[in-house]
């Protein structure tokens, strides 16, 4: 197992059962699967869950992150308030690839009332099986790395 192979997941209450089918999913295809979110369905704070995952993948911990909430926007907003968290919610597959390969995202957030689980482990796959292009997209993400 390699240190590129590490990835955090996390949510709120909303998402904890799709959270416990993207762990299952990728940890089947050999990702180490490093899951702080809470167990509990007791109603939580999106904001603590999404900035501690941020932070695993902002130190180093993790190469990638991926966070789910309801529609996946609050937990994605409070891990983009991480200096150097690049983070994109995705309804689709599409996007998914596209925020590898173009914005060189390191975390995915899907909103766990906005997709079924089929849908979800298709986004994740498209996330994890992109690499960033680089080139001139390059200049771009550089220029977004200027704001932190
Ligand atoms: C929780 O009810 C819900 O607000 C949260 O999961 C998320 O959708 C927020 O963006």
């Amino acid at each position: 197992m390699t240190a590129s192979k590490r990835i955090v997941l996390s949510s709120d209450h909303a998402a904890i059962e799709l959270r416990q089918a993207v762990a299952d999913h990728i940890a089947a295809q050999g990702w180490e699967v490093v899951d702080i979110g809470p167990k509990m369905p007791e109603s939580t704070h999106y904001p603590i869950h999404g900035k501690a995952a941020a932070q695993a993948v902002a130190a180093g911990d993790c190469h990638l992150g991926i966070v789910l909430c309801g529609t996946g926007q609050g937990i994605m907003m409070a891990a983009n308030k991480v200096p150097g968290i690049r983070c994109g919610v995705c309804s689709d597959a599409f996007s998914a690839r596209m925020i590898r390969a173009h914005n060189n995202a390191n975390m995915l957030s899907i909103g766990a009332r906005v997709v079924g689980e089929g849908q979800a482990l298709d986004i994740v796959d498209a996330f994890l099986g992109t690499e960033f292009e680089s080139g001139r997209h390059a200049t771009r993400v550089d220029m977004i790395e200027e704001n932190d």
